[in-house]
């Protein structure tokens, strides 16, 4: 296999390359590095993964990874199945969830790094807590005036499809994180994955604080930073489009100024 090469003028190195004993059927794994004690620069480690006893998914092999040849390797991973969110990361070159990828599909090398345009807690968990503010100041709970009803507040079969392509959102950030306006604006720009959020609450036939909801987006660059580079919908492990939630919204906003 040809040998791992970092892009010129790269500021993370090349680390160490760890081999599985004995294995005859071995992929290389190159995994991004950073440890914020040992005051290291970041770098890239190779590990040379035995393909006949691993899982088919790049998670599978992240797990292998940490468990038989170096249990220093850090990463997030929870349900294993696409329904977390937590093992966003990038995998050569594109984000998405290493639990749904498979291993086949990536051709050559599988280079692993943090989801870009984060900072970095350690190997490759980003720190997300900027995204996780955004999405609390969208208020992502349904709100009401009116007073509650006995049972239960009810939405028409056809305002309940409304939600379709809104609700199946992980909150995963593979989107935002593919998205220039919110690399570079990020920390006023909400960003794809908090907008369709938004806009998931603003088109719910039972939320009663809708023209709020708009107040609040009602700004240069919370909402209108997007300029349709639809980087978005090409990156969302689910097969949503949050550039359409943004369109939408727009939509509303130049709607209600009549
Ligand atoms: Fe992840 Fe898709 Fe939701 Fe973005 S829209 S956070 S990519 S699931
Ligand atoms: Fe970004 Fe998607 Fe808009 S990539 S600029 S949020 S269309
Ligand atoms: Fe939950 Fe991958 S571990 S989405």
């Amino acid at each position: 296999m040809a040998e791992f090469s970092l892009p010129k003028n790269s500021k993370v190195g090349k680390g160490k390359t760890v081999k599985a004993e004995g294995a005859a059927n071995t992929r290389d794994f190159h995994v991004y590095r950073w440890n914020p004690d040992d005051g290291e620069n970041p770098h890239m480690d190779t590990f040379k993964v035995d393909m006949d006893s691993c899982g088919p998914m790049v998670l599978d092999a992240l797990i292998k990874i940490k468990n038989e040849m170096d249990s220093t390797v850090t990463f997030r991973r929870s349900c294993r199945e696409g329904v977390c969110g937590s093992c966003a990361m990038n995998i050569n070159g594109k984000n998405g969830l290493a639990c749904t990828t498979a291993i086949e599909d990536a051709k050559g090398d599988v280079s692993i790094t943090p989801l870009p345009h984060q900072e970095v807690i350690k190997d490759l968990v980003p720190d997300l807590s900027n995204f996780y503010a955004q999405y609390a100041s969208i208020k992502p709970w349904m709100e009401t005036q009116s007073p509650a009803p006995e049972k239960e507040r009810l939405q028409s079969p056809e305002d309940r499809k409304k939600l379709d392509g809104l609700y199946e959102c992980i909150l995963c950030a593979c989107c935002s994180t593919s998205c220039p306006s919110y690399w570079w604006n990020g920390d006023k720009y909400l960003g794809p994955a908090i907008l369709l959020q938004a806009y998931r609450w603003l088109i719910d036939s039972r939320d009663e604080n809708t023209g709020e909801r708009l107040d609040n987006l009602e700004d240069p660059f919370r909402l209108y930073r997007c300029h349709t580079i639809m980087n978005c919908a090409n990156a969302c492990p689910k097969g949503l489009n949050p550039a359409k939630a943004i369109a939408e919204t727009k939509k509303m906003m130049v709607e209600r100024r009549g």
